[in-house]
């Protein structure tokens, strides 16, 4: 199991291009949104909404106001990540999500204590925070099954939620992912050494 683990890392990376001839199976994508869905969240508030984009002209559309990434068009999935923006004590969705869990009172008051007085700003980037732990995971269930992925933060953000045609006062898309097959073999990996990166206290 560790060495399966260890193989999916060193297997995932950054893929810059996808093979159109190989299309990736309904089960394997059903396999990578359950790992977005079972991922953790703080209060468990499940802020991500997963968009399947699949219409060929928004994606063309998307790659023009994304640098022309020639993922966007290539992989076999595009998956759009969104955060959701209602996210106050007071909203319905947290509202509903308290009673699913059966929140008691103080947990409630604690969650309005800490998060309903942030500004707009603090609040959405706390809320799409979240969504990056669900994409980390999905890129890693992905990587497990031989499926390559590129996370992509290189596109016009304003642009691409307007191709979409979603409610922004609803939803944000910091992130897209593109998945499928890699055309090319990959390059090498450079990371730092652990000693650099590690502070033991
Ligand atoms: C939040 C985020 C945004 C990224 N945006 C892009 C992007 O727009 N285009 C791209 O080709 N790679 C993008 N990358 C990939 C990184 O460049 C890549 O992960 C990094 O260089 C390490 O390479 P590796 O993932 O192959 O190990 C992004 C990565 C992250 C985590």
């Amino acid at each position: 199991m560790r060495n399966d683990f260890e193989k999916a890392m060193h297997f995932r990376h950054a893929t810059k291009i996808f093979d159109t001839s190989k299309p990736m199976s309904e089960e394997d994508l059903t396999f990578i949104l359950e790992a977005g869905r079972m991922s953790p969240s703080s209060f468990g508030m499940e802020h991500w909404q997963f968009f399947v984009i699949r219409d060929t002209a928004m994606r063309e559309a998307i790659k023009a106001v994304a640098w022309n990434q020639p993922q966007i068009t290539t992989a076999s999935e595009l998956i759009a990540i969104g955060y959701k923006k209602r996210v106050r004590s007071s909203d319905p969705y947290i509202q509903s999500e308290f009673n699913k869990f059966g929140y008691p009172d103080y947990l409630r008051d604690m969650y309005a204590q800490w998060i309903d007085p942030r500004s707009n700003e603090t609040l959405e980037s706390w809320s799409a925070c979240q969504v990056y732990i669900a994409a980390a995971n999905m890129m890693s269930a992905a990587a497990s099954i031989g499926i390559d992925s590129c996370p992509i933060e290189g596109f016009d953000r304003i642009a691409t939620e307007k191709i979409m045609g979603i409610d922004t006062l609803d939803f944000g898309i910091p992130l897209l992912i593109p998945f499928g097959y890699r055309l090319k073999e990959q390059q090498p990996r450079l990371r730092s050494e652990l000693s650099e990166l590690v502070t033991y206290l």
